[in-house]
């Protein structure tokens, strides 16, 4: 399998914030937030992999700053590493100033998706090979956090997590 680049999965959503999407504060619901996001995720997974798949899990959610009503939200995501049939994706929230245009950093969060056959077997995906910096150190991090959501999911044992053994022995 070819190779690719984090940027061939990149995933930009553009949307605004409805009046049925807020909260009794007049700010955006988490829950509308994790779905768009889930969806963003979903596209970048299929491009890298170009199969069907599915969120696995969600490793990390940081609702940093409210969304408020009319706010024009912008959600990118893109696969920051590839393993053997997972791919982690990292997920960037920006929200836009409704006088100056100027965008600000709203939330993150990480998803794992799995790529999977028709009958729902997890299958093979290709290798990832970051480019920026950003996506370097991403990409570094990103078996640490495999190595926590499965030990979290009851998937792995605390024993074999050798990435966050180092952690705390390096
Ligand atoms: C996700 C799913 C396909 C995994 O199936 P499984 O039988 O556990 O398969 P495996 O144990 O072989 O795991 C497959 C991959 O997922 C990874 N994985 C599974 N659970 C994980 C978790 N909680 N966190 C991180 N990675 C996970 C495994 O490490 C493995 O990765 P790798 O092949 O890249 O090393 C299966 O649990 C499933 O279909 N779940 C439902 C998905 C769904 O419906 N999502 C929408 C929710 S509404």
């Amino acid at each position: 399998m070819r190779t690719k680049t984090p940027r061939e999965s990149r995933t930009v959503m553009t949307d605004m914030v409805l009046p049925s999407e807020t909260n009794p504060l007049n700010n955006l619901f988490g829950g509308e937030l994790l779905a768009r996001m889930d969806r963003a995720a979903s596209i970048a997974a299929r491009r890298h992999s170009r199969r069907i798949t599915v969120t696995a899990s969600v490793n990390h959610v940081a609702f940093n700053r409210s969304v408020p009503l009319g706010s024009v939200v912008t959600v990118e995501a893109a696969v920051s590493r590839a393993f053997k049939t997972s791919m982690e994706i990292f997920i960037d929230v920006w929200m836009e100033d409704r006088f100056t245009g100027e965008r600000a950093k709203a939330n993150e969060a990480i998803y794992t998706f799995v790529a999977v056959d028709d009958t729902g077997i997890p299958t093979e995906v290709p290798p990832i090979q970051p480019e920026t910096d950003l996506e370097k150190e991403r990409f570094d991090a990103a078996l640490r956090r495999k190595q926590l959501s499965l030990v979290l999911a009851g998937k792995m044992k605390p024993s074999d997590a050798t990435e966050l053994k180092a952690l705390f022995t390096s």
